[in-house]
């Protein structure tokens, strides 16, 4: 079983990279910001408190990585919640655990998130830090609101990438930041295109 680490701030271009990896390798894929986000949403749904540390641990305890779907997660809120519950640790436990039986699946997978090569899969085959300025992400975040007939305004989604930067970045239990064995991908300046031929190099020189 071989495991393709991506790890990155919100909005660098994460998800599309591991989507075209996993299906490149014909590896697993999981996004690990999903089920953050399916623990939040199932709490907003029920009615439960987001600052209970304890109840959002049983939540995530009993997530079904089965049933994730961003199209019913993406929403703006839910990505506000789920960074805050993302700062318990014992909510972090509960899912890690999880994504670690995931990332055992033959023949091999892809998991994407902030974590992935420092904590969930320290042993991974591959990691990759992708990032991009924070221009450069809610310029990209802006174009696909728009591009999906949505309305938004270049600062607030700018200021919400840093805030939410800030949050991963300086939270004591297992913060943002690139693993010290991981290769780093700015992809600022570079198409996906690019991006991914790129990323394909790296990879294919360490499987
Ligand atoms: O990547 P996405 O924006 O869907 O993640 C939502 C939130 O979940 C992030 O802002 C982050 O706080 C949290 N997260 C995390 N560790 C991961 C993946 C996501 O803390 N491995």
């Amino acid at each position: 079983m071989k495991t393709i680490a991506i790890d990155g701030p919100a909005a660098a271009g994460k998800g599309t990279l591991s989507r075209r990896i996993a299906e490149d390798y014909g590896f697993h894929h999981l996004d690990t910001g999903l089920t953050y986000r399916a623990t939040a949403k199932a709490l907003i749904d029920r009615g439960l408190p987001l600052d209970d540390e304890a109840v959002a641990a049983g939540v995530a305890r009993n997530l079904d990585l089965g049933g994730l779907d961003r199209t019913v997660l993406s929403a703006h809120d839910i990505g506000e919640a789920a960074s805050k519950i993302a700062v318990m640790p014992s909510v972090r436990r509960a899912l890690v655990e999880a994504q670690r039986g995931f990332a055992a699946r033959e023949p091999g997978t892809v998991l994407d998130g902030r974590d992935i090569g420092t904590v969930v899969c320290p042993d991974a085959a591959v990691k990759l830090y992708v990032t991009a300025s924070p221009e450069v992400r809610a310029t990209r975040r802006l174009d696909e609101i728009v591009a999906g007939g949505g309305v938004a305004d270049f600062e607030t989604i700018l200021d919400d990438i840093r805030r939410r930067d800030e949050r991963d970045m300086g939270r004591a239990d297992s913060p943002l930041r690139p693993a010290d064995d991981a290769h780093l991908l700015d992809t600022s300046e570079m198409s996906i295109e690019a991006a991914f031929s790129a990323a394909k190099s790296i990879i294919d020189a360490a499987l």
